[in-house]
C-alpha cells in the first residue's frame, strides 16, 4: 500500500473484493441432465454459470470429493466438457407486493406474461423456515371457496392444508380456478407445476379469466421445461404466498399438481446420484414434499390455505405420492370419475372427501345439517345395487327414500356451473333448506 494513503472502509472492501482471484471451475461431464463440475469451491444449493456470458445458470445438488453435481436451469444443449464454470453467490431472490397481482412469471420469479416489467417489493430469499409449531396460530376461522360442495360438505378453514385427489381429466383445475374466483380470502396464489403449454393458456384465459387473474398471482413451470424450474416454482409460488402471509393477510395458494412436483424431484435425486427408492422415488423426494407443505398453515398472523391438486392414476390409491401427501395434509377432497363422466361437476364424491378442521371452524346446526345430507347420501349409495336393478321397495328405507324423492333438489345443491359462486352464508342457507325437504326421515 502505499504510505500514507488510507482508503475508506467500504471502498477498500470493494477494491479487494474486485481484485481477489475468481475461482474457475470447469465442466468434466454432462451425463442425461445433470453435468459435474471440478475445480469450485461450492456447497449444495449454490448458484453456478456454466459457459461464457450469458451462460446457463445451474445449481449445485450434490457434492462430492473434489468435483460437483449441477442440475441446469435453463436448456443443456451446447455445453461441452471442459466449459468454464463461475460461482454466481447468494440465494435466489422471489419478488413480493401488489404489483404482482394479475401477472404470470416463471419458476424464478420473473414475467412472461408480457406486460412489461414488475413493480416488485423488496425480493426475499426463496428459502424461509415455516412458522414455529408453537406459535402458528389455531385454525378456527372458515375459508369461503364459493363452492357450495366444498363450503359446507368439506368446510375449508384459513390456514389449512388441502390435498385435491383425482385422476386426469375429472376436474381439477376446473375446480381451481372456480375457487379463486370464489373464495373471500385476499390473495390467490396458483402454481402450475408440470402442465402442458396448451392447458396453462387455457387455463389462464377460459378457467381463471380476466376478472380472477386480477386478484391472483400465477406462477407457471410447463412440462418441458427443466426439473430444477418446475421445483422452483413450487417453491417461488410458496414465497410469494407467505410474503404475503407475513403482511398479516389470508392467502389461498393453490398448486396444480403437487405429483408432478414429486416428479421434479425424483429426476433431480436421481441425478444427484440418490438411490430410486418406492417406484423410483428417492428419500429426498418426501422430506422435499414435506418441507413444501409445512410452510403453507397459519403463522402468527395471517394464513396461506394450500390447496394441492394429487394425481391418482387408476384407482391406485397406495401411489406412493399420493400415499404421502395424505398423511402430511389435513384433509382431502376426491374427485370421481364416475360423477365426471355423467356430468355431475363438480365431481366430488362427498362420502369420500373429509376436511379434518370442519368440527373446528363449523357451528353445531351447520355439522349437523352436513352430517345429515351425508347420512341420506350414504343411504342411497348402500342401496344403489338395488335401486340399479330395479329391486329397491320405497318404504323400506326412510332416507333411500327422502334420497329418491328429492334427487333433483340434492344434484341442484351438489352441483354448480363453473360461473357460478355462492357465499358461504347462502351456501348454509341452501343446506338447510334442502335438509327440511329430505324431512324428518333424516
Ligand atoms: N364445474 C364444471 N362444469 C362443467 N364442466 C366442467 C366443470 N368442471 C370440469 N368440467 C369439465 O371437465 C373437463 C376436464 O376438467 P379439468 O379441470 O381440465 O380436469 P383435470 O385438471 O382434472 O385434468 C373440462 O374440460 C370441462 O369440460
Ligand atoms: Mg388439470
Amino acid at each position: 500500500m502505499i504510505a500514507g494513503w488510507r482508503p475508506k472502509g467500504a471502498d477498500y472492501a470493494a477494491a479487494l473484493a474486485a481484485a481477489a482471484p475468481q475461482r474457475v471451475g470447469v465442466v468434466t461431464s454432462v451425463i442425461g441432465l445433470g453435468l459435474e463440475v471440478s475445480g469450485l469451491d461450492c456447497a449444495l444449493g449454490d448458484l453456478v454459470t456454466v459457459g461464457e456470458h450469458p451462460g446457463l445458470d445451474a445449481e449445485v445438488v450434490a457434492a462430492l470429493d473434489g468435483s460437483v453435481r449441477c442440475m441446469p436451469l435453463g436448456r443443456l444443449a451446447g455445453v461441452a466438457a471442459g466449459d468454464p464454470v463461475r460461482t454466481k453467490g447468494g440465494a435466489v431472490l422471489v419478488p413480493t407486493g401488489p404489483g404482482l397481482f394479475g401477472r404470470v412469471l416463471d419458476g424464478l420469479g420473473r414475467p412472461i406474461d408480457g406486460k412489461g416489467p414488475l413493480l416488485s417489493g423488496p425480493r426475499v430469499a426463496i428459502d424461509n423456515e415455516a412458522p414455529n409449531a408453537m406459535k402458528r396460530a389455531r385454525i378456527d376461522t372458515p375459508l369461503q371457496t364459493g363452492v357450495r360442495v366444498l363450503d359446507t360438505m368439506t368446510t375449508l378453514g384459513k390456514g389449512q392444508r388441502m390435498g385435491l385427489f383425482a385422476g386426469s381429466g375429472v376436474g381439477k383445475s376446473s375446480l381451481l380456478s372456480m375457487i379463486a374466483r370464489g373464495t373471500d380470502a385476499e390473495v390467490s396464489v396458483i402454481a402450475l407445476v408440470g402442465e402442458r403449454g396448451r392447458e396453462v393458456r387455457e387455463f389462464l384465459e377460459d378457467d381463471l379469466g380476466a376478472a380472477g387473474l386480477a386478484r391472483s398471482v400465477v406462477v407457471v413451470a410447463t412440462s418441458d421445461e427443466p426439473a430444477l424450474m418446475r421445483m422452483r416454482a413450487a417453491f417461488t409460488a410458496t414465497r410469494i404466498a407467505e410474503s404475503f402471509r407475513d403482511q398479516g393477510q389470508d392467502v389461498v395458494l393453490m398448486m396444480d399438481s403437487l405429483t408432478r412436483v414429486a416428479m421434479a424431484q425424483r429426476e433431480i435425486g436421481l441425478s444427484a446420484g440418490e438411490p430410486p427408492a418406492t417406484r423410483g422415488y428417492p428419500p429426498s423426494t418426501f422430506s422435499i414434499l414435506a418441507r413444501l407443505l409445512e410452510r403453507a398453515g397459519t403463522a402468527e398472523t395471517g394464513s396461506v390455505t394450500g390447496i394441492y391438486t394429487v394425481l391418482v392414476d387408476g384407482d391406485d390409491h397406495n401411489e406412493p405420492i399420493a400415499d404421502a401427501a395424505r398423511s402430511i395434509l389435513d384433509g382431502h377432497v376426491v374427485l370421481d370419475r364416475k360423477l365426471a363422466v355423467t356430468g355431475h361437476f363438480p365431481s366430488v364424491d362427498v362420502l369420500g372427501s373429509v376436511s379434518r378442521v370442519a368440527t373446528k371452524v363449523n357451528s353445531r346446526p351447520h355439522l349437523d345439517a352436513a352430517a345429515t345430507l351425508r347420512r341420506v347420501l350414504a343411504a342411497r349409495k348402500a342401496a344403489q345395487d338395488l335401486i340399479d336393478v330395479g329391486a329397491y321397495q320405497a318404504g323400506t328405507n326412510p332416507l333411500v327414500d327422502a334420497a329418491l324423492n328429492h334427487e333433483h333438489e340434492v344434484s341442484g345443491f351438489l352441483q354448480q356451473p363453473m360461473d357460478e359462486s355462492t357465499a358461504h352464508p347462502e351456501s348454509w342457507q341452501r343446506l338447510g333448506h334442502l335438509t327440511s325437504i329430505l324431512g324428518a326421515a333424516a
